[in-house]
């Protein structure tokens, strides 16, 4: 294999670590189903369209936990990776929150995930 060849190569696998392939996005939307009871329109938690980038705890009329009253007063917003850490563990990353789900163990899944919901809009 010619130099080029495998420096072209070494790009492409750079460019898929940091973008999400709609093979990604669909796997996301599967992962999703665990999440719709609540968060669906209806359910027990607030509706996450367009969640990406937006500040915490801000569905109007929602009633949040005091622990996302606060996130949301410290103008704390969801970023991809504060997503992350709150789908790994949502009770280490905001403790106290009534959100009654485990976790995304998956490191794989979670980024599926968190590609579909930056789809959410
Ligand atoms: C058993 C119900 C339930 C399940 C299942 C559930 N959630 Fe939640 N979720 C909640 C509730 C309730 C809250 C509000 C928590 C609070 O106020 O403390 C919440 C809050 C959130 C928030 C913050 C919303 C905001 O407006 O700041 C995100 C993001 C979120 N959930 C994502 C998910 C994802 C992704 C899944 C699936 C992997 C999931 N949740 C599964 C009930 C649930």
């Amino acid at each position: 294999m010619r130099a080029q060849t495998i420096l072209f190569i070494g790009l492409l696998g750079t460019l898929n670590a940091s973008s999400a392939t709609a093979q990604d996005v669909d796997n996301g939307r599967k992962v999703f189903d665990m999440c719709l009871a609540c968060h669906e329109a209806g359910g027990p938690g607030p509706v996450l369209n367009g969640i990406y980038e937006r500040k915490m705890g801000a569905v109007k009329g929602f009633e949040y936990s005091e622990t996302f009253t606060n996130a949301n007063a410290e103008a704390k917003t969801w970023t991809e990776e504060a997503l992350d850490q709150f789908l790994a563990a949502p009770q280490t990353y905001l403790p106290d929150n009534k959100m009654a789900f485990g976790a995304v163990t998956d490191t794989k899944e979670r980024k599926d995930l968190i590609a579909f919901l930056k789809t959410l809009r």
